[in-house]
């Protein structure tokens, strides 16, 4: 048994589905169901004996202490955290709250249980902690990608706040020998992917013929890692990763925001051209931009390669064909995030 935090998430329900086609492993997925969490996704396992859904805060003591104490898990996987850097901007608390807090509480019931176990047990034991590309601050477009043993610097109150929480995570290895691994990770994008993201707030947007908006001049990179690759790398850590090591996880694929939406725009055109016969980024529009935002973010992902043998296995290009086509296939999933509340956020954002 694994017990996954924050698994009615983008990345966590990517994972649990992954984790169930792989593994008869059962996994108890702890999730708060914020306005992020949604267990549409993970629909396909009502029914499934190998899958329990726990709805709760991570920051629960007593819930996470039941929890461990009944289903004893041999590994902890952290993703549950408020995680759009935006939102962070409007509302830093919730993001002290869970993402500071609520790893701290975390980490603080899986050591009282942790130290329960028999010394096999404890050895074999495993605290993932999931983290962001994010806390190395801003790159240069002429300074070398991030490694692991690059100064944390983050920017915005988001990586602020995840940055904490690795503090904390390598702390608890270090003071108490809770055996953690961490993980830092670039943009994820692919099914499931709630859309307040660059990603899939574009490809819906096109579909319905809004306008694209793009932050400041487009020119700012990020690395962007298939979700899929990044649960298989998730499953390699775990599996033959190091105690008291950090793995940074990328795609190798660096790319300006204005790349990314017109690549989009040239695959919906093929796909699913417009009835007016304009192409799709005819609705690009530049907007006001982020305050502090980051101008680039690439990740050296050599350790991981070199250590645990793992690559992704998509190339942007094959991705996010594969990301477009699932968005036009499940428009059921799109229809009931697209909720109230995101309504609300998109015309707290965007004025519309
Ligand atoms: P997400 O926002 O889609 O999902 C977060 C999930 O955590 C939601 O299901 C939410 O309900 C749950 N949650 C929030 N607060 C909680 C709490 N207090 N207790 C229990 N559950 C809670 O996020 P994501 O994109 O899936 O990201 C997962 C992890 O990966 C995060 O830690 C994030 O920082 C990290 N990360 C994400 C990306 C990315 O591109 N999405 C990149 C780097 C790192
Ligand atoms: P986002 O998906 O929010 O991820 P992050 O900020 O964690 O990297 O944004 C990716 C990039 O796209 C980032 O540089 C901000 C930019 N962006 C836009 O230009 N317009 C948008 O509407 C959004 C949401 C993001």
């Amino acid at each position: 048994m694994i017990l996954v935090t924050g698994g009615a998430g983008f990345i966590g329900a990517n994972f649990i589905l992954d984790w169930l086609e792989e593994h008869d492993e059962a996994v108890i997925n702890l999730d708060k169901l914020t306005y992020a969490g949604n267990t549409d996704t993970l629909s396909s396992l009502q029914g499934d004996a190998r899958y329990l859904f726990a709805e709760g805060d991570i920051g629960d003591r007593g819930l996470v202490n039941n929890l461990l104490s009944e289903y004893r898990p041999r590994a902890v996987i952290n993703f549950a955290a408020e995680s759009h850097v935006d939102r962070s901007i409007h509302g830093p608390g919730d993001f002290i709250e869970t993402n500071v807090v609520g790893t701290f509480h975390l980490l603080e019931s899986v050591r009282a249980y942790w130290m329960t176990l028999p010394k096999d047990e404890q050895a074999a034991f495993r605290f993932l902690h999931i983290s962001t590309d994010e806390v190395y601050g801003a790159l240069r477009s002429d300074q070398r990608p991030f490694t692991e043993t690059d100064r944390y610097a983050p920017n915005s109150p988001y990586s602020a706040s995840k940055a904490a929480s690795d503090h904390l995570a390598r702390a608890w290895h270090h003071t108490y020998g809770l055996p953690v691994i961490s993980t830092n990770c670039s943009n994820n994008y692919g099914p499931y992917h709630f859309p307040e993201k660059l990603i899939p707030l574009c490809i819906l947007n096109a579909l319905a013929g809004k306008e694209l908006p793009i932050y400041g001049d487009g020119q700012q990179v990020r690395d962007w890692l298939y979700v899929k690759d990044h649960c298989a790398a998730i499953r390699r850590v775990l599996d033959v990763g190091r105690v008291g090591e950090v793995y940074n996880i990328g795609g190798w694929n660096e790319k300006t925001n204005l790349d990314v939406v017109r690549t989009i725009c040239m695959i919906l055109d093929e796909l699913r051209p417009r009835g007016d016969g304009l192409p799709h980024a005819s609705l690009i529009t530049f907007v006001k931009d982020r305050p502090g935002h980051d101008r680039r973010y690439a990740i050296n992902a050599t350790k991981i390669e070199r250590e645990l043998q793992w690559r992704p296995l998509e190339t942007f290009e094959t991705g996010i064909r594969k990301t477009i086509a699932w968005y036009l296939e499940n428009h059921g999933w799109v229809e009931n995030v697209i909720s109230g509340a995101y309504r609300d956020w998109m015309r707290k954002q965007y004025g519309t």
